[in-house]
């Protein structure tokens, strides 16, 4: 049995916030922001935690799906910043959506955890040992940014998307291959100093700004460059495809240039790659089910194509994921 993606949808906070927002506040440029990292402008909630974030967009799996909360067995939340450190934001979301047959957990891989929750859902679901998984990856990335850091606080944004896992109809659409990895060795150029059990919160943690997004951006973009552009070439060459192959490459938002590089690697042409990240910023878990919610409600992804997902963020995580397309196109209605 194969695995596929039966449903998407995704959702992001109303308010923007653009380039000039954070000109106006602290020691940057709309122009420093716009060429190093493809970003004008990204949503933040102003109210909430993620599951507030990723519930309108579970709602709308489901119904597009035509099934309701009941009929879910199991809910995956791919976060790293959970309404709380517990209970699971599965178990909440789980509640908030009154999806009281399911059970569920949290899968935190940063902005690999679209990539390594659709593989641990496709497997629940190929084994048998589950019917379906709502699988929602998203983050609340303003709850963990220091506003008075340009090299973090510019990069991010809120957001997510939620797709449902079931057994495919058709044994060649579905989730076909996977390369994910690890490497925990990242950990020092990108984390949060404080709030685990490490460092619990105190005074100190706070007075000091530990509970933030902490990077060191080039050392991250380094690593990312190869390990983003490594596994989406590997993945397609032991596949057998070529660059006319794939209809198209879907990245982890986090930096255009980094996407770029990934592509050239590939042999891609440029309108065969997914970007957003203009409008969303990085988002963390949230960046690659909301490329393939967009595709998908703009009719650009056609059932048998080839799709290559591919990330790299904190641990470090990284990955690749080659799924050949099992949905029909979206009906007019839900056209954006
Ligand atoms: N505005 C203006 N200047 C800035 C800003 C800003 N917002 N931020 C940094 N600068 C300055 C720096 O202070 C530095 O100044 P200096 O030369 O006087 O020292 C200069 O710009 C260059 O800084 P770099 O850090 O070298 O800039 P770089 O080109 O590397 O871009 C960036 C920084 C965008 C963070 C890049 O390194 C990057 O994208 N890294 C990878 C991010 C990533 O992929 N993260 C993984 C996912 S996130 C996760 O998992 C949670």
């Amino acid at each position: 049995m194969r695995a596929t993606i039966t449903a998407i949808a995704h959702s992001v906070p109303p308010t923007v916030y653009d380039n000039h927002w954070f000109a106006e506040r602290i020691d940057t440029t709309d122009e420093w922001i716009r060429t190093r990292t493809g970003i004008i402008e990204r949503h933040f909630a102003t109210e909430g935690g993620v599951t507030d974030i990723l519930l309108p967009a579970a709602e709308a799996a489901l119904k597009q799906r035509g099934i309701t909360p009941l009929d879910v067995d199991c809910i995956i939340v791919a976060t790293v910043t959970p309404d709380r450190i517990f209970p699971a934001s599965a178990a909440i979301l789980q509640h908030k959506l009154g999806a009281t047959n399911a059970w569920g957990f949290d899968l935190a891989a940063a902005c690999s955890g679209f990539l390594y929750s659709l593989i641990t859902a496709s497997k629940l679901v190929e084994s048998g040992a589950v019917r379906n998984v709502l699988l929602c990856s998203g983050d609340k990335m303003s709850a963990i940014l220091d506003f008075d850091d340009r090299a973090t606080s510019v990069l991010f944004g809120d957001g997510g998307g939620c797709v449902l896992i079931e057994p495919s109809a058709d044994d060649n659409l579905g989730i076909m291959d996977f390369i994910l990895r690890m490497d925990g060795a990242g950990e020092v150029h990108l984390h949060q100093k404080a709030g685990g059990s490490l460092r619990p919160p105190s005074l100190e943690t706070v007075t000091n700004r530990e509970h933030y997004v902490y990077q060191e951006g080039q050392a991250v973009f380094k690593a990312a460059v190869k390990g983003m552009a490594d596994v989406s070439y590997e993945i397609m060459e032991r596949n057998h495809l070529t660059a006319d192959d794939v209809a198209w490459l879907i990245p982890h938002q986090a930096n255009l240039r980094i996407i770029d590089a990934t592509a050239e690697r590939m042999g891609l042409s440029k309108e065969k790659v997914m970007v957003n990240i203009d409008r969303y910023g990085n988002t963390t878990a949230g960046t690659i089910p909301i490329c393939l919610s967009e595709l998908y409600q703009q009719r650009k992804i056609k059932k048998g194509d080839y799709l290559v997902l591919s990330s790299f963020g904190a641990g470090y995580t990284w990955g690749s994921i080659l799924l050949r397309w099992s949905m029909e196109d979206a009906p007019m209605e839900e056209v954006s």
